[in-house]
């Protein structure tokens, strides 16, 4: 069934009661963060950008330079739309650096007691009316909510990896999240050209609800034999039709990210049928975490990539 939610008369026709989102808080400068920074800053929002490794910071501002420039080169923004972009993003360590901040977007490492501590931590540095969200792929937002001082105020924002191509942001209320928070978050989504899917607060909502245990699965088609990486990648792309293969796309997202969604559908749902792959855990116990680290189910320090079993 779908929900239709109206939104009140006073925020329909320009959206006048919806607080302004001048300023964007993003917590940790990962694949995702510099993305999220990046569709903001070329939006004209200022990006202010905080991440306990100052390497990851450095990498982000780097990535987001070498993105726009790809951009300009293929003239869908200008060098003057990139310095601007680009002049709008400051980084810092700390969580003061977000005390102007009117939208904080969390984008760290996908561990439940990693965000709870974050959302703990930022709360006392913030205006009262700034709104939070989570870019967590799988996580309840209801959960996160109820850590911070602003249930009424948290959202889930999901973007898709990698966030300047992908069209699509899920956005995911908590139970307590209220309408303007909401509209907020969807206005914003459009002003970043994104189209939303709304998804209801259950264990990594639509999207990774229906990919992720298809990884898992070409996982364990993997583990038991059914067929090499290749095989089972050239299956998928060429059989369905998928312009990557399942354990190519696994390396893309992350193995340790793949692995932590089954984790949380597995408690969340109590289903054997969740249960993540061992052979997904051995990869993520041995560091080989995909493309971020250099080798996952391939290996990047060649060209091209070469399978690694
Ligand atoms: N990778 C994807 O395809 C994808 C897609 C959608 C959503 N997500 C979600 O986005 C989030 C980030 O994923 P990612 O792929 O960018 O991970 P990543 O590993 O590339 O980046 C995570 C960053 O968080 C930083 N970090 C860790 N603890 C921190 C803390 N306490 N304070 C500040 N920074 C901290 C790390 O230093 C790192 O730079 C996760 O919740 C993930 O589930 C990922």
């Amino acid at each position: 069934m779908t929900v239709d939610i109206k939104p009140a008369p006073a925020e329909t026709a320009a959206g006048s009661s919806l607080p302004t989102i001048a300023t964007i808080g993003v917590i940790g400068a990962g694949q995702m963060g510099s993305g999220i920074a990046h569709v903001a800053a070329l939006a004209g929002i200022a990006v202010r950008m905080i991440d306990v490794d100052p390497a990851s910071l450095e990498r982000a501002r780097g990535v987001m330079s070498k993105n726009m420039d790809r951009q300009v080169n293929r003239n869908t923004i200008t060098a003057e739309q990139r310095d601007a972009a680009l002049a709008l993003v400051t980084t810092g360590t700390e969580y003061p650096v977000l005390n102007d901040c009117d939208l904080v977007i969390e984008a760290a490492t996908e561990k439940e007691a990693v965000k709870h501590a974050i959302f703990r931590s930022v709360a006392p540095h913030l205006k009262p009316s700034a709104m939070l969200a989570s870019n967590t792929s799988s996580i309840s937002i209801t959960r996160l909510a109820a850590a911070t001082d602003r249930p009424h105020r948290f959202i889930g924002m999901h973007f898709m990896n990698p966030v300047p191509v992908m069209k699509l942001v899920e956005v995911i209320r908590g139970i307590a999240t209220d309408e303007v928070t909401f509209r907020a978050i969807e206005a914003l989504a459009h002003k970043l050209g994104k189209t939303v899917a709304t998804s209801e607060d259950f264990p990594a909502f639509i999207v990774n609800r229906v990919l992720v245990p298809m990884i898992n699965e070409a996982c364990y088609a993997l583990y038991e034999g059914v067929g090499n990486i290749t095989s089972i990648d050239t299956a998928m792309k060429l059989g369905a039709n998928h312009p990557m293969g399942p354990l190519e796309l696994a390396d893309f997202i992350g193995l340790d990210t793949c692995a932590s969604i089954m984790g949380v559908l597995y408690e969340g749902m109590g289903d054997s049928k969740y249960r993540p792959c061992p052979l997904l855990v051995k990869y993520v116990e041995a560091g080989w975490l995909g493309r971020k680290t250099g080798k996952g189910f391939y290996d990047y320090s060649v060209t091209p990539p070469q399978p690694t079993r």
